[in-house]
């Protein structure tokens, strides 16, 4: 039992697939492991940590990917990475797969098995695996983080001789995982935060860390939480009332950190160009859901833009600004799902086709792209 970790080839991905500690697990699993050189430093991992937990170094790509039964990545294997693939391999990996099946086919054809670690189901059992999870909390923190990097003022109250410098009002949109660290950091930074969300039973988590809840608490806002736990696309007329609100709440905030998203859609427009101009110069903006479409008018995708002194925050890949402790828990999370397909005492690899988190994070396998989701419609097929 192979396993291979590539260095990535995107240049904006600064995670790596696999840690020492991970690596030290799946050799005590009995597997041999090969790292591509270089693969961690981005992470802050040097070969030798990789040497000193059991794997072996590989000096390129195709050294460690060859004969390798799996294969960990944090992004989807490119067209040119494919080829130093073996077939039949097990491929773990955030494979972005909405709106992408070209990409899917490739996997497919070249007999891969290939798993989207974003399509973990939201269970007990799979927590330990939920890379939305564990990359979304970092994202949220980090946001904090940038927001106080972009802006002139300090967030604390400060009591000084020189004068008191006051505490920056700091407004959270979206209280899911991101928004909730969001709201914890910027907290712990001291400043005076609100925050808002559609699934009512987010306003108790809001308020446990010391923030106000802000929202429409309509009949729909009762409504607004699918049995997933998720939000529902809100009605026209919700929208417009959560706009005035909103409007009218944003004048007087220092830093907005949005992380509205709904699963499957764009992300819900929540920031006016109006609302931007209604704020004080200086202010910021990050808009973590600009991956998505955006939250904010006018946050551009890899950019900080000034609006009339107004920054709004575009970050790409924001859990990967972070990215030693990002690599970390993604890892876990890989290392926690191939750890259910490995036989412990035959030390040997056994994936179970039918368990429920295999078939749902499955896209492709024996060349063909199996994921109810993505597969190509067959004609005449009763839906
Ligand atoms: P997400 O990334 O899909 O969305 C982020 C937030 O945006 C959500 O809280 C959503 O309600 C909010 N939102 C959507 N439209 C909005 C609008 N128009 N205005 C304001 N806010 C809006 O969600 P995320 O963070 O991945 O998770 C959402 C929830 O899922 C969590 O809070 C939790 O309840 C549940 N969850 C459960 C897990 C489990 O293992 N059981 C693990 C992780 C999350």
């Amino acid at each position: 039992m192979k396993i291979a970790v590539p260095a990535e080839v995107d240049l904006g991905e600064p995670r790596v697939a696999a840690t020492p500690d991970t690596v030290k697990r799946l050799v005590g699993l009995g597997a041999t492991v090969a790292v591509e050189s270089g693969a961690g430093l981005k992470s802050g991992i040097v070969d030798a940590d990789y040497e000193t937990a059991g794997a072996t170094i590989a000096s390129s790509a195709q050294d460690a990917l060859t004969g390798a039964d799996v294969v960990l990545k944090v992004r989807r294997p490119t067209d040119a990475e494919i080829p130093s693939y073996k077939p039949g391999a097990l491929v773990l990996g955030i494979m972005d797969p909405y709106g992408n099946e070209p990409a899917l086919q490739a996997l497919a054809n070249a007999g891969l098995a290939t798993f989207a670690m974003e399509l973990m189901p939201r269970i007990t059992r799979a927590q330990v695996m939920d890379v939305l999870s564990s990359q979304a909390n970092l994202a949220g923190y980090r946001a904090v983080i940038d927001a106080a990097a972009e802006f002139g003022r300090a967030l604390p109250m400060m009591m000084t001789a020189a004068g008191t410098v006051p505490a920056a009002r700091c407004f959270v949109m979206g209280a899911g995982v991101a928004g909730l660290q969001a709201i914890a950091t910027a907290r712990r930074l001291g400043a005076v935060v609100t925050a808002t969300d559609v699934r009512p039973a987010s306003k108790e988590q809001v308020e446990s860390l010391g923030a106000k809840f802000i929202a429409v608490e309509d009949e729909e806002f009762k409504q607004a939480e699918t049995s997933g736990g998720y939000a529902k696309p809100m009605s026209a007329e919700y929208q417009a009332k959560q706009a005035a609100l909103v409007a009218e709440h944003i004048k007087k905030q220092d830093l907005v950190i949005t992380t509205a998203l709904i699963p499957g859609r764009p992300a819900p427009k929540l920031i006016s160009s109006a609302m931007v101009a209604s704020m004080k110069p200086g202010s910021v903006l990050v808009d973590l859901a600009v991956e998505r479409g955006g939250n904010v008018e006018g946050a551009i995708a890899g950019q900080v833009t000034d609006v009339n002194g107004v920054k709004i925050v575009g970050y790409l890949n924001v859990a990967g600004r972070i990215a030693a402790s990002a690599s970390q828990l993604y890892a876990k999370n890989l290392f926690a799902f191939l750890e259910t397909m490995i036989d412990k005492q035959a030390k040997a690899l056994a994936v179970k086709w039918d368990d429920e988190l295999v078939k749902a994070t499955l896209l492709t396998r024996e060349n063909s792209i199996v994921h109810p989701s993505f597969a190509p419609k067959v004609e005449g097929a009763v839906q």
